[in-house]
């Protein structure tokens, strides 16, 4: 039986890369697009290390119809989609907006006239639990209300499913499942891929490890006055080849036979909260280090208490996460050290 061909948008990006190896992994064959605009070749490189086989790779970007069109003419047809090519920086969307609607949007948008032209039906979307804002309940269950976005990335991830949503009613062929990621962190096990960021790190684990590694000179945590065990945030933070795992459940279920599946959102978490501070000293343990870290002021737009109430994926997808975060955490300090050593 040939293998199920999935088009991965973004695929040179953190959790595209993953979830590349994780297809590849379980029999699919990816085709990979991107435009290196927050990426660039070193996590195909690490993907073909991982699994031995070269990316079929295409230079481009989602919102160029006629690039798009071009690749499904070449690559004919495709069993799915998985879209991560988006801007997700909090603060970037802030001082940027116009930049963040216009590429989150349209990239959307334009890969999904292209599918519907194409006759392909199945999309997982890369979502976040950003849609939720400072959640009333927590655990967060997928009933939860969206509340205003704290930024326009946020909005840009309401939006979107709102699109795929009414998308999906008007079109009764069209399955989507919209994946609501917690806090992504860590590196695959081989050191091979991990995150990248481009200059100064947004999120908290690469700016450990990179205060670790000595490229910053100390980390500040942003607030240590919440109401909360020790005054700090509280995140759920989730292995990234947990979350890989799970968009391979997601298409798995999609690609069964029988009646349209229509459209479903899924938090993909632990379901264990975990506070800043208790990361940051379960990092010092792991790495076996000191860290220069000290509190500081809160960030503007940080939502206090959320983690996941992960039942749905489990019953729906017969997903839950394997790894720790202190798993998390050794493996991005072994690929931190990976690529500080070769960037030297
Ligand atoms: C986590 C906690 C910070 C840096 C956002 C998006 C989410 C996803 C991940 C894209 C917060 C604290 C951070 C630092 C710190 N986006 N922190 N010092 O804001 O929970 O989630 O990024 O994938 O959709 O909403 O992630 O890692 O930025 O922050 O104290 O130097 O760490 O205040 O409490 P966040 P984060």
């Amino acid at each position: 039986m040939t293998s199920k061909k999935i088009l991965v948008t973004g695929g040179a990006g953190y959790i595209g890369a993953h979830t590349v190896v994780e297809l590849y992994t379980n029999g699919y064959s990816p085709v990979v697009i991107d435009n290196f605009s927050k990426s660039d070749r070193t996590l195909l490189e690490g993907i073909e290390k991982i699994t031995g086989i070269p990316v079929v790779f295409y230079e481009g970007d989602c919102a160029d119809k006629e690039f798009l069109k071009r690749v499904f003419k070449k690559e004919g047809k495709f069993d799915g989609v998985m879209h991560f090519a988006a801007y997700k920086s909090v603060g970037e969307s802030v001082e940027q907006p116009i930049m963040y609607y216009r590429n989150n949007l349209d990239s959307l948008l334009t890969l999904l006239e292209v599918m519907k032209e194409q006759r392909v039906n199945n999309l997982i979307f890369s979502s976040s639990c950003t849609v939720y804002g400072e959640p009333d309940t927590i655990p967060v269950d997928e009933q939860a209300p969206f509340k205003k976005a704290e930024s326009p990335y946020g909005a840009t991830k309401q939006m979107c499913e709102q699109i795929l949503e009414d998308v999906v009613k008007a079109d009764q062929n069209l399955n989507v499942i919209s994946l609501r990621y917690f806090n992504p962190i860590g590196a695959h096990p081989s050191a091979m891929l991990g995150e990248l960021p481009i200059d100064k790190p947004n999120n908290l684990v690469p700016y450990i490890t990179q205060t670790a590694a000595g490229i910053r000179e100390k980390l500040v945590i942003f607030g240590d006055d919440y109401d909360t065990s020790d005054g700090t945030c509280i995140r759920d933070f989730i292995h990234i080849v947990d979350l890989a795992a799970a968009h391979v459940k997601a298409i798995d279920k999609l690609s069964e036979a029988g009646e349209n599946k229509g459209y479903q959102y899924y938090n993909l978490g632990t379901g264990r909260g975990v506070s800043v501070l208790q990361l940051v000293k379960e990092f010092i343990e792991v790495a076996g280090i000191k860290l220069n870290y000290e509190m500081g002021p809160r960030r503007a737009g940080d939502v206090v208490k959320t983690y996941a109430n992960p039942t749905k994926a489990k019953n729906d997808l017969n997903w839950s996460a394997q790894y720790t975060a202190k798993d998390a955490l050794r493996d991005a300090w072994a690929w931190e050290k990976k690529i500080s050593t070769s960037r030297k």
